[in-house]
């Protein structure tokens, strides 16, 4: 698939084959397309936790609402950016993390998309329920913070393509 045809194609998948599953090595593919984000200073600071098990799928809901459609997915991938791996400055107290995050997880729904595979963003930082609740459950040292969780699977809807995205009285030349 041409890139940028890629880009206007995408859409979020929430519906999937319940049967269908993704090798280890799919799955590594997919996640070095989202190491090959950029990142601040180039720091590469993710972590990406993979979820296959079922009941666990199921259970995604109780942590983050608008994950109910998990159930059904191959996989979910937490994308998360480790605070003090990424660029950061804690006398000011910011740090890139999410922006990091965000970038890796982007790169993976293209990367699905390409596969054929469909895909959903669904957002985990900056809800503090949602962060607290997933470190929780799975282990997560306190400086790991869980930017999204990618429902990845074989699609089962064909979403319509939208209307022309690009609205030119947003965009600014030279000056606002
Ligand atoms: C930060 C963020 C959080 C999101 N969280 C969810 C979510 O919890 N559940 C969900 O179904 N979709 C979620 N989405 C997906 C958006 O609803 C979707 O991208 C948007 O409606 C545009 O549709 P498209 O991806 O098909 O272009 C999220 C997207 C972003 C960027």
């Amino acid at each position: 698939m041409e890139l940028y045809e890629g880009l206007l194609s995408r859409r979020s998948i929430r519906k999937y084959n319940p049967e269908k599953t993704l090798t280890k090595d799919e799955i590594y593919e997919l996640i070095r397309a989202a190491s090959y984000a950029p990142s601040a200073h180039n720091k590469q600071p993710w972590h990406f936790l993979v979820i296959e098990n079922k009941e666990t799928l199921k259970g995604l809901r109780a942590l983050q609402p608008w994950t109910s459609f998990a159930k059904d997915a191959a996989c979910v991938i937490v994308v998360c950016a480790d605070m003090e791996e990424t660029f950061n400055r804690p006398k000011e107290g910011w740090n890139y993390a999410q922006i990091d995050g965000a970038l890796a997880a982007q790169n993976l729904l293209l990367a699905c998309h390409a596969k054929g595979l469909g895909a959903c963003f669904c957002g985990a930082a900056p809800m503090p329920m949602v962060i607290e609740g997933l470190r929780e459950k799975f282990n997560m040292p306190e400086t790991m913070l869980p930017v999204a969780m990618v429902t990845i699977g074989y699609p089962e809807e064909t979403p319509k393509v939208p209307q022309d995205r690009l609205k030119k009285d947003r965009v600014y030349f030279e000056t606002f």
